[in-house]
C-alpha cells in the first residue's frame, strides 16, 4: 500500500469513526458507501493527474531545461510574440511560486537586471532574484513593502500570474481572480514605468469586461492571449497591457470603478 492509499485509508477510518456510532446503522452504511465513493473519486483524479503530468510535452520538456514548472513555456511564448524583457529591466513577478517565471525573467534580463518575486506561499531561492514569499499581495502593506524595496524606482515589466485555489466552479474561481487581479492592477498605478509592460492573468467569466474597461483606461494597447502551452481545458487567459496612459484626473465613474478594487472581498 503506497502512501497515498495509506492516507484515503486514514481518512475513510476518521469519516466512519466521525459519523457512525454503530457502523450497521443506516447512518454508519451511509458514511461507509459515501467514503468508498469519496475515496474512488479521489484516487481516479489524482491517477488522472499522474497520466497528464507524465503525457504533457511541456512537463517533459522544463524538467529536461531545468524549469521548476510548465508554466515558463506561457512566459516565453508570451516574450517571444510581445517582446516584453529588455536586459537590465526591473521586474516583478507576483504569484511567483515555485519560480518557472522568475527564472525566465532573470535569463532575459541578465546580470545588470533586477528580479523580485513575491508569493503567498513559500518559494526556494532563484538565481540572484529578490524573494518575499508569505506575503500576501491581496493586503496593502505588502504593497508598501514592495514599492519600499524599489526604493525611488519604478518597475519595467509587472506580472501576475497570481491565481487562487481552484474551487472547480467557474464563477467562484472568477471572482477570486478578479480580486487577485484588480490587487496586481492597482499595484501598476504607482509603480510601473509608463512605457512598461503589465501581464495578467485571468479566468473568463462575468465580470472580465469590468477588469478589461479598467485596462482600458490605464493602457494603450492591451491585448488578450492564450498561449499554446495553456491547457485548452483552463478557462485561463492572459492580458498584455503597454503603453501606460498618463495621468489625468479620473471621471467620477472611473474613482467609483477604482473604489471597487479594495471592496472586492478578498
Ligand atoms: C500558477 S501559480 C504561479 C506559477 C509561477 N508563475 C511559476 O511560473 O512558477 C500561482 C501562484 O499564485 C500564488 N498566489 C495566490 N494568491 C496569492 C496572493 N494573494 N498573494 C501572493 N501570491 C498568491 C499561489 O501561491 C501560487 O504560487
Amino acid at each position: 500500500m503506497n502512501v497515498m492509499q495509506q492516507g484515503i485509508r486514514a481518512s475513510i477510518t476518521q469519516l466512519i469513526d466521525l459519523t457512525c456510532w454503530n457502523k450497521w446503522n443506516y447512518q454508519g452504511r451511509r458514511a461507509i458507501l459515501s467514503a468508498r465513493f469519496y475515496a474512488r473519486g479521489r484516487k481516479s483524479s489524482s491517477s488522472r493527474w499522474l497520466r497528464r503530468q507524465r503525457d504533457d510535452p511541456y512537463v517533459k520538456k522544463a524538467m529536461e531545461l531545468g524549469y521548476r514548472s510548465r508554466s515558463a513555456f506561457k512566459l516565453l511564448e508570451m516574450d517571444k510574440k510581445f517582446k516584453i524583457f529588455k536586459k537590465g529591466d526591473i521586474v516583478i513577478d507576483i504569484g511567483a511560486s515555485p519560480g518557472s517565471w522568475t527564472q525566465v525573467a532573470l535569463d532575459k534580463t541578465g546580470k545588470r537586471g533586477l528580479v523580485m518575486a513575491v508569493d503567498i506561499r513559500g518559494m526556494k531561492s532563484v538565481g540572484e532574484a529578490m524573494i518575499f514569499d508569505h506575503m500576501d499581495f491581496g493586503v496593502p502593506s505588502t504593497h508598501t513593502f514592495i514599492q519600499n524595496m524599489l526604493v525611488n524606482s519604478k518597475a519595467d515589466v509587472i506580472m501576475s500570474d497570481m491565481s487562487p485555489n481552484v474551487a472547480g466552479s467557474p464563477k467562484f474561481d472568477h471572482q477570486a481572480i478578479m480580486t487577485q487581479a484588480l490587487c496586481a492592477l492597482k499595484f501598476t498605478f504607482a509603480n510601473l514605468v509608463y512605457n512598461g509592460t503589465f501581464i495578467c492573468k485571468m479566468f473568463h467569466g462575468s465580470d472580465e469586461g469590468l477588469f478589461k474597461d479598467m485596462l482600458k483606461q490605464n493602457y494603450h494597447r492591451i491585448n488578450e492571449f492564450k498561449p499554446a502551452a495553456s491547457r485548452s481545458e483552463s478557462n485561463e487567459f492572459y492580458y498584455i497591457c503597454r503603453h501606460r496612459k498618463y495621468y489625468r484626473k479620473p471621471s467620477k465613474e472611473e474613482r467609483e470603478n477604482a473604489d471597487l478594487i479594495w471592496q472586492y472581498p478578498i
